[in-house]
């Protein structure tokens, strides 16, 4: 039985989800990937065990992690209930509803039936009652957002979740959501967007009178988690010198994991030069990438992936960069326009 270390919370720095009562750690851990069938179990409970040590109180799922889908929530909910059950309300759990996930026209997108089958769902995968925040996956082009939001502010109010958050969601599309959400009372606790180094989209104007994500997330009083803000492993020294075949794109993963066609030969040279300035500071290329999206005060926590403890550890340790300076900022962009 695991015992959480009593330096847990020592180091780990604590970020106010928009204008929430909710604290989120600076770095928190996603299970995506590496917590399906095809993964050892001891392997994946080092890896959350070792993040709660370190002060990592969120973890992130979704009803189609694993793979394959459910089996991520299944893992969680293994590890929760043989080592963690003690620590539950030290914990900040969320899972998500939007992508495939079972046959027929309910499976998937942003009916009130799927989200509410799915949490119900999840809920019993993972052994809750309840989990902390509860997320629309990604925005559904033929379901009116009043129905999305509807449902997740039922969700919340039936007690199934503490908060409610939303995915992929555009700019102009999360003004319009977090909108409906505070006329039902349920104000959007948080955004959960793909940024890094790499894949600057947040930044852009996005909105008829030019806001980009990150603008309209901090107007609306959201939080936001990033997600893959190592670009799925491409922003680590891993793929300098070839694939490993225990890496992601070596192992040729499904649904959405980075691929060959995802490493040019400019992408790999990219990646050399942001090595290089990375060693002169000091830390590793995942350390200054994951450094570089905490510099934004609108980013509450980067979400990231880890295959092992000893990623997960050089991760966290992140948090001991120095800032960054303008001379350094300036070679970043440049080595990006390239
Ligand atoms: N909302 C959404 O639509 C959405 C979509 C995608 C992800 N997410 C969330 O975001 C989380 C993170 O996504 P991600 O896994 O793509 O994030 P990521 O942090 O960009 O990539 C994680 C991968 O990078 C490698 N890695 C991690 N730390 C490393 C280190 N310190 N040194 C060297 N390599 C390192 C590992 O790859 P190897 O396996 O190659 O070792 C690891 O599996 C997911 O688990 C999920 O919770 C959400």
């Amino acid at each position: 039985m695991y015992t959480a270390s009593d330096n847990r919370y020592a180091t780990m720095k604590y970020n106010r989800t928009g204008k929430s009562g909710l604290l989120l750690p600076a770095i928190s851990l996603g299970l995506w990937q590496n917590f399906g069938n095809a993964d050892q179990y001891d392997s994946m409970k080092a890896i959350v065990l070792g993040a709660f040590d370190r002060g990592v109180t969120h973890f992130d799922l979704a009803n189609n992690y694993g793979p394959p889908g459910g089996e991520a929530e299944r893992n969680f909910g293994k590890m929760l209930k043989e080592e963690l059950y003690a620590y539950r309300d030290e914990l900040i759990i969320s899972t998500k509803a939007g992508y495939y996930m079972w046959p027929g026209p309910y499976g998937e997108w942003g009916s009130r039936k799927n989200l509410i089958a799915s949490c119900d769902q999840s809920l019993k995968r993972i052994g809750l009652e309840y989990v902390d925040i509860f997320y629309s996956h990604r925005p559904d082009p033929n379901t009116p957002v009043e129905e999305t939001m509807q449902a997740l502010d039922s969700i919340v109010r039936s007690g199934k979740a503490l908060y409610a958050g939303i995915s992929n969601y555009n700019a102009e599309q999360t003004r319009k959501a977090a909108s409906v959400l505070n006329q039902l009372g349920t104000p959007c606790l948080i955004h959960q967007p793909r940024y890094s180094m790499l894949d600057r989209w947040v930044e852009a104007p996005g909105t008829t009178d030019g806001k980009s994500l990150l603008d309209v997330v901090e107007e609306t009083g959201m939080g936001s988690i990033v997600f893959s803000p190592l670009a799925q492993g491409r922003l680590t020294d891993k793929y300098i010198n070839g694939v490993p075949t225990n890496s992601r794109i070596g192992r040729a993963l499904p649904n959405g994991a980075i691929q060959t066609k995802d490493l040019s030969a400019d992408m790999i040279e990219i990646i050399k030069q942001l090595n290089h300035l990375a060693l002169e500071r000091g830390q590793t290329l995942a350390q200054m990438a994951i450094a570089w999206l905490l510099k934004d005060h609108r980013v509450t926590s980067v979400l990231v992936g880890a295959s092992s403890v000893a990623q997960l550890q050089n991760s966290i340790d992140a948090l001991n960069t120095a800032a960054f300076n303008t001379d350094e900022l300036q070679k970043i962009e440049t080595i990006l326009s390239h």
